[in-house]
């Protein structure tokens, strides 16, 4: 590909001309102290930030833009840094999902209104890497994705603990009564303890290690800790890419393949990642117009073993897999193994094979041997039957084994207050052998799909010993729980699934093997309870009853209906 003559730059229609509207566009600019040779039709480059004192593992972001400046300016590009919706997932209610395809419009029109050739995505809590890339893929700029990084290792009483993960267990063990309220307090500040995302193999560090794994990151950008330096030497490379990659004309389609999105998949597996990478890489690649479905999850995950040994499947965090590696010594493996595209590019312009031809592992401890794996097959399952006809998903390698094929009575909850108002009753009709059934959490349900479907287990049970239980619900996970949860199941219960037809006492039959998940009530008992039931009332106004409206179900990623596609980078009519 040949550089593009700089008049010929999409900002040159806002900066490269002689009319009042190239001299509004360009005086105000100047009131930033900008030369004028800041016009000249040099690449302009956009840094999307989600920095927000609202989203914590964010923090470090406005620091990182600074790099990113810097890395911009040496490359010859003019930086501008603008803020964009944050999606800080421990304080957002009543769940941050409810405003992934909010912020990614946010970051689509942003790109598209303003001056700009290519961007850099600053991305880092959960949802921020999904809405930024879904707004990037619907605009194909030339993009690159800079992670923020993981926090650093958690430690309390001597013990390693993990975002999220160690949360699930401190409440478990309270309410087993083996864990004092104040022991639970004090392992707060223990637990987050810098700037950076989970250090868990949650949702955030899965996602950013996808994005390695896409190639729309630089090699390296999924395990850097959020403190290290080499995260803002990273950056500042990033900033000098992006500017190459606007030269070449290098678009996010470009990198966003099919061959990207099967790496991906089969990634995920290998780091053992989290379940809700299934929603988000579907959305994303509905944007970009990439046929993608559940069948290509369990297709391609099936005979991944996981071989990254990080909580919440494993042992170890993201500090320790930095120092072990990282992606490029999983993806390493992963290629020799025939099991990735080899010739995939990312965004240095290097195919995945060129990129990890020098990577190593250096304990194997944290990164296994494919032949010794954490669990053989670590693709995430997806399972059908009568409960789930489009579709349900189970993470095996964070499954109790014994469990993975299992019969049980449904212990029924209507909805999370229900669950939550009468799951601590002694008297509670429910047995190990039972299966908690949640509904009304789906994308319409809840509205925006809560990470409850990891329900905890009634405290009478765990009193008893009982560690995990298998729960279904139309619910997500956080990518830090773990157990034998059964999740987003296709369609909800507020959009009329099956799973809205479960009673008290029904008899459930799960089979991951199999990938079966079977309701075994006759068709005309299910007949008879769809006649008499009757759809939740959706909000009254506002931007919940347009997601409502329009959100697609869990197995199409949970985009909006009129989101899905790429809408590209024409320059919007003059203003003025
Ligand atoms: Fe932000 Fe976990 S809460 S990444």
């Amino acid at each position: 590909m040949s550089e593009t003559p700089p008049k010929k730059r999409r900002s040159q229609a806002w900066f490269g001309g002689s009319s009042k509207d190239h001299f509004i566009h360009r005086s105000w600019m100047k009131s930033e102290g900008l030369p004028d040779d800041s016009f000249d039709g040099r690449p302009v480059i956009g840094i999307c930030n989600t920095w927000s004192d609202l989203t914590p593992c964010n923090q470090h972001f406005r620091q990182l833009a600074d790099k990113v400046r810097h890395g911009v300016l040496q490359a010859g590009g003019l930086p501008l840094e603008f803020p964009v919706s944050s999606l800080g997932e421990t304080l957002m209610r009543p769940t941050a999902m409810l405003y992934r395809n909010l912020a990614s419009i946010d970051v689509e029109e942003a790109l598209r209104a303003h001056p700009l050739d290519g961007v850099v995505l600053l991305a880092g809590c959960d949802k921020t890497t999904p809405a930024t890339l879904m707004g990037a893929a619907s605009v194909d700029l030339p993009t690159i994705v800079v992670s923020g990084g993981a926090m650093l290792n958690g430690r309390y009483r001597g013990e390693t603990i993990g975002s999220g993960t160690h949360v699930w267990k401190f409440a478990a063990a309270v309410a087993a009564g083996t864990m004092s309220q104040v022991e639970f307090m004090q392992a707060e500040s223990c637990m987050s303890r810098s700037a950076g995302v989970c250090m868990t193999m949650g949702t955030a560090s899965t996602m950013a290690c996808l994005a390695e794994a896409l190639g729309v990151a630089l090699p390296d950008n999924a395990a850097i800790p959020a403190v290290d330096s080499r995260r803002s030497e990273l950056a500042q490379r990033a900033g000098r890419q992006i500017v190459e990659m606007v030269r070449r004309e290098v678009r996010l389609s470009h990198i966003l393949t099919r061959h990207a999105f099967e790496n991906a998949i089969r990634v995920c597996g290998a780091i053992g990642g989290s379940t809700n990478a299934v929603i988000h890489l579907l959305a994303i690649a509905g944007r970009v117009g990439v046929p993608l479905s559940l069948e290509d999850w369990d297709r391609l995950g099936r005979d991944i073993p996981t071989i990254v040994d990080l909580m919440p499947s494993g042992r170890f965090l993201m500090e320790d897999f930095y120092y072990a590696g990282g992606l490029p010594a999983v993806m390493r493996r992963l290629l020799e193994a025939g099991l990735l595209h080899a010739d995939a590019v990312s965004v240095n312009g290097l195919t995945l094979a060129q990129n990890v031809a020098q990577a190593e592992c250096f304990d194997e401890e944290v990164i296994r041997p494919l032949d010794k794996p954490l669990v053989a097959q670590g693709g995430l399952a997806i399972l059908r039957g009568n409960l789930a006809p489009d579709g349900a998903v189970i993470k095996p390698s964070a499954a109790t084994p014994a469990l993975l094929r299992h019969t049980g009575r449904a212990v029924v909850f209507e909805s999370i207050e229900d669950y939550k108002q009468r799951i601590d009753a002694p008297d509670l009709a429910v047995e190990p052998s039972s299966i908690l059934v949640l509904k009304n959490c789906g994308p319409k349900g809840y509205p925006g799909m809560a990470e409850v479907g990891n329900m905890g287990l009634p405290p009478k049970l765990l009193r008893a010993g009982v560690t995990d239980m298998v729960r279904i619900s139309d619910a997500r996970m956080s990518g830090t729980a773990y157990g034998t949860v059964i999740l987003h199941v296709a369609p909800e219960a507020a959009a009329g699934g099956p799973l809205a037809l479960v009673q008290e006492g029904d008899m459930i039959e799960l089979d991951v093997e199999r990938r079966h998940l079977q309701l075994l009530v006759d068709a005309a008992e299910l007949e008879r309870r769809r006649a008499a039931w009757s759809a939740p009332a959706i909000p009254a106004s506002g931007y919940a009853r347009l997601y409502v409206e329009h959100v697609q179900q869990a197995n199409l990623g949970a985009d909006l209906d009129f989101l899905v596609g790429c809408r590209g980078d024409a320059v919007p009519r003059e203003s003025h």
